[in-house]
């Protein structure tokens, strides 16, 4: 059976050791997910993955060129969990990637309607990865929604932790001042057990009674905060 690292590197997904492309990194996110996740290896369980790596209208998928042909994770996660049923948002539309186990959904991350009706057709998961827009607000938008649906022990990751927030002076696609960014947010809940303000986390005081573990790996660049 090949490894999740060996499942990424072989679709062209960033989260493996080998770059899909000129302007990417392999991030070996992998390794992390396997430590977390090998014991689902032959579990029949849900996975919620966000942004898959699609070409679109809605946003340029930079990473589908070479033996990235589109939808790289979302392959890897159904290789590796044989019996997992995969989800999948995405701004893009990706309907070609769906299969008996695997069902997209056109989905931006950072709107709660397009959230509530993902929740309404799948109202309960136990791992979700965040490696969508990669704007704090939208993680936290989503984080804040979709937390309350993961089944107990349930997992939830963020890719992607940059200084991209409110005083980080980043600009572009992947930043907002909106509000802190979320390494910081999550980081200061650690030290304090209180969420800093500006958050995006509308109703966190309703859920983080629920949070059981908080750890960062890879650099502090990849968080998975786990559920009681
Ligand atoms: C870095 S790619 C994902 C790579 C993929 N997970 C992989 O490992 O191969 C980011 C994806 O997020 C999607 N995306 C961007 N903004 C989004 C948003 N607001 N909501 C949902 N998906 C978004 C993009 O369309 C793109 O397909």
């Amino acid at each position: 059976m090949e490894s999740l690292t060996e499942l990424a590197n072989h679709f062209g997904s960033d989260k493996g050791t080998v770059p899909p492309g000129p302007g990417f990194r392999g991030n070996d996110y992998t390794s992390i997910y396997e430590a977390y996740l090998e014991g689902y290896r032959d579990r029949a369980f849900s996975l919620v993955e966000i942004g898959l790596g699609v070409k679109g209208d809605r946003w340029e998928a930079k990473i589908v060129q070479g033996r990235n042909t589109g939808g790289a994770s979302v392959k890897m996660w159904r290789n590796y969990f044989p019996r997992a049923h995969i989800y999948g948002l995405d701004v893009n539309e990706c309907a070609y990637l769906d299969d008996e186990r695997t069902r997209t959904f056109v989905a931006d991350q950072g709107n709660v309607e397009d959230l509530a009706a993902f929740v309404e057709a799948v109202p309960s998961f136990d791992v979700v990865v965040d490696d969508g827009s990669h704007r704090p607000d939208h993680q936290q938008i989503s984080l804040d929604f979709l937390f309350p649906h993961l089944s107990p022990g349930g997992l939830y990751f963020i890719e992607d932790l940059f200084d991209n927030g409110l005083g980080d002076g980043r600009t572009g696609r992947t930043a907002s001042d909106r509000v802190l960014n979320t390494r910081s947010v999550l980081k200061h809940y650690l030290a304090t057990g209180t969420f800093p303000e500006p958050h995006a986390l509308a109703n966190v005081e309703s859920w983080q009674d629920e949070i059981a573990s908080i750890d960062f790996h890879v650099e502090d660049k990849l968080c998975a905060i786990r559920k009681h």
